[in-house]
């Protein structure tokens, strides 16, 4: 049986499932984020060690300014939730993407959400957000003065620096792509793409998805 220490989700299908319902996207987007901490408690309770979770790209800028803004506040909100259940589960907060970009106040509670949950041991929760791994590559090289730049430079460089390789990657929302997610760390993830709109997807189904992966071959090139 596979060794399962890091998942990494790209939570996507939150606009089309308020469509369905005939809501605004935004109406999704909350969900998804209800979604969110149902599927980080039950990672930390399978003993999952890194769950990173893709929550908002550097493409995603592009959308309209209000979707933006909301998205913003949503991350505010979910700050202040989230710390609860973090400390109650024993979970470490991080974030990987280049926050720099956010405003003052939400880069003040993001900092805050980690100082307070550094100690927390169970399982580290990652946000992705204004991630695109082509910009979390440049911005690695960037820091790298070195001539030579090694695999080895890269890999302490990025914003994963701390966690393990991903071992599963799931994306919910049925695209069969990875949208600039994780793209050095996925290297030899497993892949999982499932139909199911994000705020759809189900605690039966991540551990489904969990079960499968844990018996397939993974071989590393090797034979
Ligand atoms: C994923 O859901 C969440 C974010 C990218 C912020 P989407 O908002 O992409 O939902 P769809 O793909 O339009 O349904
Ligand atoms: C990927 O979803 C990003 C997140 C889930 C945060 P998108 O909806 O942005 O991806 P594309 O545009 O379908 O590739
Ligand atoms: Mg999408």
């Amino acid at each position: 049986m596979n060794d399962l220490k890091h998942v990494a989700i790209i939570m996507d299908g939150n606009g089309r499932w308020a469509k369905k319902r005939k809501k605004p996207r935004t109406f999704g987007h909350d969900a998804g984020a209800k979604k969110l901490i149902e599927i980080t408690k039950e990672a930390a309770s399978k003993g999952i060690k890194y769950l990173t979770l893709y929550a908002f790209s550097t493409e995603n800028w592009k959308r309209d300014k209000s979707e933006i803004d909301f998205l913003m506040k949503l991350l505010s909100k979910f700050l202040k939730k989230e710390l609860k259940t973090l400390t109650k589960n024993d979970i470490q907060f991080r974030v990987i993407g280049d926050i720099s970009k956010f405003s003052d106040e939400l880069q003040k509670a993001i900092n805050t959400t980690i100082e307070k949950t550094k100690n927390n041991k169970k399982m580290t929760q990652i946000l992705a957000i204004n991630y695109g791994s082509q910009d979390e590559i440049a911005r690695a090289v960037n820091k790298i003065t070195k001539e030579k730049i090694t695999k080895e430079d890269i890999e302490l460089t990025l914003d994963t620096k701390d966690f393990c390789d991903v071992d599963l990657l799931i994306r919910t929302g049925g695209e069969m792509r990875l949208s600039n997610f994780l793209l050095w760390q996925s290297a030899y993830a497993e892949l999982f793409f499932t139909k199911t709109l994000w705020p759809d997807f189900s605690l039966k189904e991540f551990d489904d998805i969990i079960e499968n992966f844990k018996q397939r071959e993974r071989r590393y090139g090797g034979i």
